[in-house]
């Protein structure tokens, strides 16, 4: 919790007066909006928001933090968000929270997308962590189908008895392939399969991630 902690409050030093901020999902970008939230509370921080989930918004809501409307969205100065597995070339994977689609959106419209991550998600090849699928429901047994023929073994994500249905009202394929040696290519050939509205592979999307550790230090990584 801490690691996670010092590399949200790390990145949250980079939002700027004006700035409109786009803000992630999960137990990580958590403490960012925690953190924006103060800035805004203690420092008067004039920044317009918008968020990657259900959860977040009302999160930021909650703390003050004025969002904005989609529609008056163009370009966001900056994206904070966490990720599940982050490799050398800041490709990633991410999802592990099922607000991968929005997550994506939101930082295409982003000029930084800054990821902070604890030091368990950095890793030198991508694919231990089984890569999320959003699907749509119609047909979905067929889409599994062939995402199966791309090499990996999906699980339709539970929640309880009941199927995990995203805020988008699709469902998620966990994708185990285990060590993805090119995720471009295979980001590519997951979204040609039709059924298949993303998944959670961000190929040159991020432009820093912040590590944090539970010693209490922070590393940086720049796209080289
Ligand atoms: C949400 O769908 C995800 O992409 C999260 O950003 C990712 O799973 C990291 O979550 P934690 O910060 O909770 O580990």
């Amino acid at each position: 919790m801490e690691s996670k902690r010092i590399a949200a409050e790390k990145a949250v030093e980079l939002v700027k007066d004006g700035m409109k901020v786009g803000l992630g999902t999960g137990s990580t970008a958590y403490w960012a909006i925690q953190a924006i939230g103060r800035r805004v509370k203690e420092e008067g921080l004039s920044i317009q928001a918008v968020a990657t989930s259900v959860q977040s918004e009302q999160l930021a809501k909650e703390l003050g933090i004025p969002m904005m409307p989609f529609a008056d969205v163009d370009v966001l100065d900056l994206t904070i968000d966490g990720a599940d597995e982050v490799d050398p070339a800041l490709h990633l994977i991410k999802g592990g929270g099922g607000a991968l689609l929005r997550e994506k959106i939101v930082a295409a419209a982003s000029k930084q997308l800054i990821i902070i991550v604890d030091e368990s998600k950095d890793v030198k090849q991508l694919g231990i962590f089984p890569l999320p699928v959003e699907i749509v429901p119609f047909a979905f047994e067929l889409t599994v189908k062939k995402l199966r023929k791309l090499g990996c073994e999906p699980k339709l994500r539970k929640n309880g008895d009941e199927l995990y249905v995203t805020d988008n009202g699709n469902y998620i394929a966990d994708c185990e392939f285990g060590a993805i040696a090119d995720p471009e290519a295979l980001h590519d050939d997951l979204n040609r399969i039709p059924g298949v509205v993303d998944n959670g592979l961000f190929i040159h999307m991020a432009s820093l991630v912040i590590v944090g550790s539970a010693d209490g230090s922070i590393r940086s990584i720049t796209k080289e």
